[in-house]
């Protein structure tokens, strides 16, 4: 195997009362960002799900660094929720509890009881900052306290803390604006280029994957239809391909207006974005 390859999806098959997943095949690479697109429903959520475990395929296997999710002896689930993190659509952050208490779930718990707690509280005021944060204003704060956009950088502090090599952001973007989805993008793309972990990132937002990623996959009836780099992408004439790549030029034209409107204050003004944005 290329050691070069981190997760590596071989025919990976999956039914639940019709078939999801018919013969998914993708190797990703030490570093690499990958972005999944497709409908809703396709079985993006799916296929993140069966590299860590939480989805057995029906056939095929799912290897990282070479050892399988399913049939390694020495890959053991230990170390497989220390090397991935899962970032869950909407941030999962647990309501109870407040910021330092969450971002602290980020951490292996062996770890915890081995941490010197001024060590702990400087690692999560760190991942804090590295998502923009600041940690004396949020650490005893509770969730609820937190806007949407914040709460989801929360949840990438909570997968960073704990340097995984690999993180699965699943939608990290839905339900936010324009603004926040550019910015929670931009923090996948600086921890990335910082950590040099391997990114799979599923999104809806195909301006944003195709600047986040090294390569884009569009999965359609079961497998990946097309794999390529945002310029193969670009290029296409796969029909759904197309599609997809013609939705970002309408997000396009309205993330402009607004970013536009947001630093130019003497032009059209408001107005204008949000009629742009109902044609687009
Ligand atoms: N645990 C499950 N049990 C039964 N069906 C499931 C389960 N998880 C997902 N599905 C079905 O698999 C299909 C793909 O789901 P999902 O991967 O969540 O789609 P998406 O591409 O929107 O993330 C859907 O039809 C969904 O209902
Ligand atoms: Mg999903």
């Amino acid at each position: 195997m290329d050691p070069e390859v981190t997760i590596e999806y071989e025919n990976v098959h999956k039914r639940f009362d019709t078939p999801v997943l018919s013969g998914v095949n993708l190797s990703v690479m030490r570093g690499e960002t990958v972005s999944i697109l497709g409908t809703s429903g396709t079985g993006k959520s799916v296929l993140l799900k069966t590299t860590i475990g939480l989805i057995t395929p029906d056939r095929g296997d799912v290897r990282i660094d070479g050892e399988s999710v399913y049939h390694s002896t020495r890959l053991g689930l230990r170390d497989l929720r220390r090397t991935v993190r899962y970032v869950f659509q909407y941030a999962a952050l647990f309501d109870s509890l407040n910021i330092y208490e969450n971002v602290a779930m980020g951490l292996d718990p062996a770890e915890i009881k081995t941490l010197d707690p001024q060590v702990m509280l400087d690692r999560i005021a760190a991942s804090l900052v590295n998502v923009n944060l600041e940690p004396a204003k949020v650490l005893s704060k509770l969730p609820a306290e937190l806007s949407g956009g914040m709460r989801k950088r929360v949840g990438l502090a909570r997968a960073i803390v704990g340097e995984p090599r690999i993180i699965l952001y699943d939608e990290p973007v839905t339900g936010l604006d324009p603004v926040n989805s550019a910015t929670v993008n931009r923090l996948i793309m600086s921890i990335a280029e910082r950590t040099k972990v391997t990114s799979i990132v599923v999104t809806h937002d195909v301006e944003g994957a195709l600047e986040m990623s090294h390569r884009v996959a569009l999965l359609d009836n079961g497998t990946l239809r097309f794999i390529g780099t945002p310029d193969e992408f670009r290029r296409s004439e796969d029909p759904l391909v197309m599609a997809f790549a013609d939705r970002r030029a309408a997000a396009e034209a309205a993330l402009k207006l607004i970013e536009h409107d947001a630093y130019d204050d003497n032009d059209a003004g408001p107005a204008h974005a949000i009629s742009i944005g109902v044609r687009a």
